[in-house]
């Protein structure tokens, strides 16, 4: 058994355990002068110092604030080749489709992911998921999406398994990119071969798909959930991001685990997601990068919805390294207060994932924390820049980067 005290805390602040909807997104617990108790990667006590239980081994962090590790439930952190000519192509008025048209976007990162191999591949994301976890992250969820062929799919998930080991992972399988030609066939090989393979090896837990007009449609998505279910994975969604086609209704009525994106979600998808439980994941990072309208945040917690922030980190739309300038950024862009935005990057981002391990700072959950530079827990939400997490704590399977 191992245990440690952690004394030196001038405030922790932590949502409570599990999912929290509209105005409950705002209720932290916030404790001054605390201690906290690890025992075996766990949280075994949490409360003022001064009511601490003895134990022989303590650790004083010198008087910084602490709260949850940060989750990050939705990256693309895995790729190979870069879009920095695009970026100025778009600096300098191009728009998606011209890009796409002299072969560039994402048919660009998807043939230099393909032509990589795993170990190019290991080597291009570790530092990715280094910085990412330096910034806040103790649970980083990562996509494949961009194999050009179910091969392609297969090798970018066995990536993420390796690094597995060294950084907490949850890695989902993504159906991203329509083929030019015969997309019902492929969508028979999704169902039929691509998810069945990737359950059967354990390489994800969840299937994403880009639900989107320039993407999947809702019946090609409603297919590829059933699938999803058939074969034990839950399912998620990349939605009204440009158009509202209907993936974020269709999402709510299966039960999916997120909707993502919702830039151009209006009244009836925020009705459905505050009607359900599947979570609104807003992505700050490509609002930013994009110029893209934000998610309607604000609207989603005041309807009752339960709401996530992720960086959404991929070369195109939002290579944003880190998570805490994620929760920061949907301070400002998509208006939450600085306590829904740590609820939304901790148990609201962990719900997205399917997971209620945690999340939270309390008894029983993973003692997964960061401590901040600050003394003042809200420095992690107003800190644009510099380094307001100081260090991070990760149950498993890493210790402080
Ligand atoms: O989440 N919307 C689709 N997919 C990604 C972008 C991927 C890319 O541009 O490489 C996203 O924004
Ligand atoms: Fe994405």
């Amino acid at each position: 058994m191992s245990e440690t005290l952690f004394t030196g805390i001038t405030q922790l602040a932590t949502p409570k355990p599990g999912p929290k909807r509209g105005g409950d997104m705002g209720q932290l617990d916030i404790t001054e002068h605390a201690a906290l108790l690890v025992r075996d990667g766990l949280v075994a006590w949490v409360g003022p110092a001064a009511e601490a239980p003895a134990t022989a081994n303590e650790v004083n962090l010198g008087g910084r604030a602490v709260v949850p590790g940060l989750v990050d439930p939705h990256t693309h952190a895995i790729w190979a080749g870069h879009r920095l000519a695009d970026w100025e192509a778009k600096l300098q008025g191009a728009t998606y489709e011209d890009i796409l048209a002299a072969g560039g976007g994402i048919r660009s990162t998807m043939r230099a992911t393909a032509a990589a191999t795993p170990e190019e591949l290991e080597q291009l994301t570790r530092p990715r998921l280094k910085r990412l976890t330096a910034s806040g992250a103790t649970t980083v969820e990562v996509k494949s999406g961009y194999g050009l062929d179910f091969e392609a799919e297969l090798r970018m998930l066995q990536v993420a398994l390796k690094l597995q080991g060294e950084y907490e992972l949850q890695p989902t399988l993504l159906i991203h990119v329509p083929p030019e030609e015969d997309r019902a066939r492929y969508v028979q090989g999704v169902c039929g071969e691509l998810i069945p393979e990737v359950a059967r090896q354990g390489l994800a837990t969840a299937v994403d798909v880009f639900t989107e007009k320039e993407a999947f449609s809702v019946e090609e998505t409603r297919a590829i959930f059933t699938a999803a279910a058939a074969n034990g994975l839950r399912f998620k969604l990349h939605a009204d991001q440009f158009h509202a086609i209907g993936g974020t209704e269709l999402a709510c009525e299966m039960g999916a685990l997120s909707v993502d994106h919702l830039e151009a979600s209006g009244e009836r998808q925020i009705a459905a997601l505050a009607a359900s439980d599947t979570v609104a994941t807003v992505l700050p990072g490509v609002t930013l990068h994009l110029g893209l309208p934000a998610a309607p945040a604000r609207a989603l917690v005041d309807a009752g919805a339960i709401v996530a922030v992720g960086t959404d980190l991929n070369p195109g739309s939002s290579p944003l390294f880190s998570v805490q300038l994620a929760l920061a950024l949907a301070v400002r862009l998509n208006r939450l207060t600085p306590a829904e935005a740590l609820t939304a990057c901790t148990v609201n981002a962990a719900h997205a994932l399917g997971l209620s391990d945690r999340g939270s700072l309390s008894v029983g959950q993973r003692a997964d924390f960061c401590v901040l530079a600050g003394t003042d827990w809200r420095e992690v939400a107003y800190a644009l820049g510099g380094q307001p997490v100081q260090e991070v704590y990760c149950a498993h399977p890493v210790q402080p980067t």
